[in-house]
């Protein structure tokens, strides 16, 4: 039976967010994952603190912020998924845009899983046996192979649990009461670690900014790369879930919102992480920083906390687990949205096909953490600013009037200067940003491929 919704399309009956704050929930459960707290506080500490930050702040409101907007705009006006909405919008050359973010989708999340399997692992063993005695020994051993694996295969289980129960009844159930969990952890530790004695050493390090190390390019593309891992941008995230609003909200609105968040939620990260460090003394660790530093320097703060520790380090690597969780069913989402849509598949069936198919993908990462590096810098200083890239042309250039489809619900204010960053803004710079992060990440391909 169909039913009829706004712009008279006749959609058999598209699942729906049942309330405003359930979609917000969802997109900021998105945004909010590892990115804002494992992939922003490493690479604020190898980057060089807060000229990375600020840069990275930067890129979120010029470009991040107009592409978000994009996303919303389209998914809202569509509702259909990706490949259909950009077809919808821009005729059938344009789904292959769509599926750029299908294939964006699969390398993120099977890296991304097996990431969040390690959480899974270290809160779970904060809760039954404490903190490591040796961290390091610790996480070279857990973080690839069999048992890595293993817990990939676990949080994957997770995901596709939550994803088969569908848009309002599983992801929007989870989100909203994950999102407000997670705020509170990451405030209360963000608290804690104020009070700890020389906590104010770890504030300078993460707040003072050393302005030549910004003007590197290496900064420059880790920091944009950043801006949209971190707001789950050029992949389609946020315009799937866009596909299952209703018509009436104010998009310009909840663009702010969810970067405001995002934002918020990073800065956090920074403030629980740095000074918690810098009072045990490990600012080493900060310097030699690694996409592993997290699962070591921490842990072995938190042991040294003693019984506080052990209360603190659980909390940390339960948000943790929360935004990995809240962020791959985004990710899980544009997945399984697609083949529901493009090839009618019913959602258990694309479930278990995408589940498996994304398990198996990240195996590679799982037995070897320079293959999971490589994808992870595949991913953001390439695919998702390509995406943002033709996102960002698609809307300012191709798109018929993307003002008006933007302002339903809103009015128009402000959505001139939208249009203008998304024409005149974004793409030239992102156009520099992949001139120069080709190169490099093409060699560190090549790298890793002859051995
Ligand atoms: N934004 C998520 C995070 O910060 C990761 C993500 C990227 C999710 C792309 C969806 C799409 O952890």
């Amino acid at each position: 039976m169909g039913v009829f919704l706004g712009g008279g399309v006749a959609q058999a009956s598209r699942d729906q967010w049942s309330s405003s704050f359930g979609f917000l929930a969802a997109a900021v459960g998105s945004a909010v994952g590892l990115g804002n707290m494992w992939r922003f506080s490493y690479l604020t500490a190898e980057k060089g603190g807060a000229a990375f930050v600020a840069l990275y702040l930067l890129f979120t409101v010029l470009i991040g912020l107009p592409i978000l907007l994009a996303e919303l705009t389209l998914g809202r006006g569509a509702r259909k998924s990706p490949i259909g909405a950009l077809g919808h919008y821009g005729g059938g050359r344009w789904k292959a845009l769509g599926g750029l973010f299908v294939v964006t989708g699969l390398l993120i999340l099977s890296y991304y899983s097996v990431i969040a399997g390690w959480t899974v692992r270290y809160a779970a063993e904060a809760l039954v046996v404490g903190m490591p005695a040796d961290p390091g020994a610790h996480f070279a051993a857990i973080s690839e192979g069999d048992h890595a694996f293993l817990f990939h295969v676990l949080f994957m289980g997770f995901t596709m649990a939550v994803v088969a129960g569908g848009v309002s009844r599983g992801i929007e159930r989870v989100s909203v009461i994950a999102m407000p969990l997670l705020f509170l952890l990451v405030c209360g530790i963000a608290l804690y670690a104020a009070t700890l004695d020389n906590a104010s050493a770890g504030y300078s390090y993460y707040l003072n900014a050393d302005l030549q190390n910004a003007l590197s390019m290496d900064v420059v593309v880790s920091a944009a790369g950043q801006a949209f891992f971190s707001l789950s941008l050029g992949m389609g995230a946020i315009m799937t879930f866009a596909s299952y609003l209703p018509r009436d909200g104010n998009l310009p609105r909840e663009s702010l919102t969810i970067a405001s968040a995002d934002f918020g939620v990073a800065f956090l990260a920074g403030l629980m992480v740095f000074p918690i460090i810098f009072a045990l003394g490990l600012q080493a660790a900060v310097g030699e920083s690694t996409l592993g530093a997290l699962f070591v320097a921490l842990p072995r703060a938190f042991a040294e906390m003693g019984a506080a520790g052990r209360v603190v380090g659980f909390c940390f690597f339960i948000a943790l687990v929360v935004g990995a969780l809240t962020s791959a069913l985004s990710l899980f989402e544009v997945l399984v949205s697609a083949v529901v849509d493009e090839l009618q598949w019913a959602r258990p069936k694309a479930v278990a096909v995408m589940g498996v198919v994304v398990t198996v993908l990240g195996s590679g990462a799982a037995w070897n953490i320079a293959v999971l590096d490589v994808m992870d810098q595949v991913a953001n200083n390439f695919f998702l600013l390509l995406g943002g890239l033709m996102l960002a042309i698609f809307t300012g250039w191709v798109m018929k009037d993307p003002v008006a489809e933007a302002a339903g619900g809103a009015g128009e204010g402000g959505l001139g200067l939208w249009r203008f960053l998304l024409r005149w803004v974004a793409p030239p710079f992102l156009l520099f940003v992949l001139w120069h992060s080709v190169p490099s990440t093409a060699a560190n391909v090549w790298a890793l491929i002859s051995g």
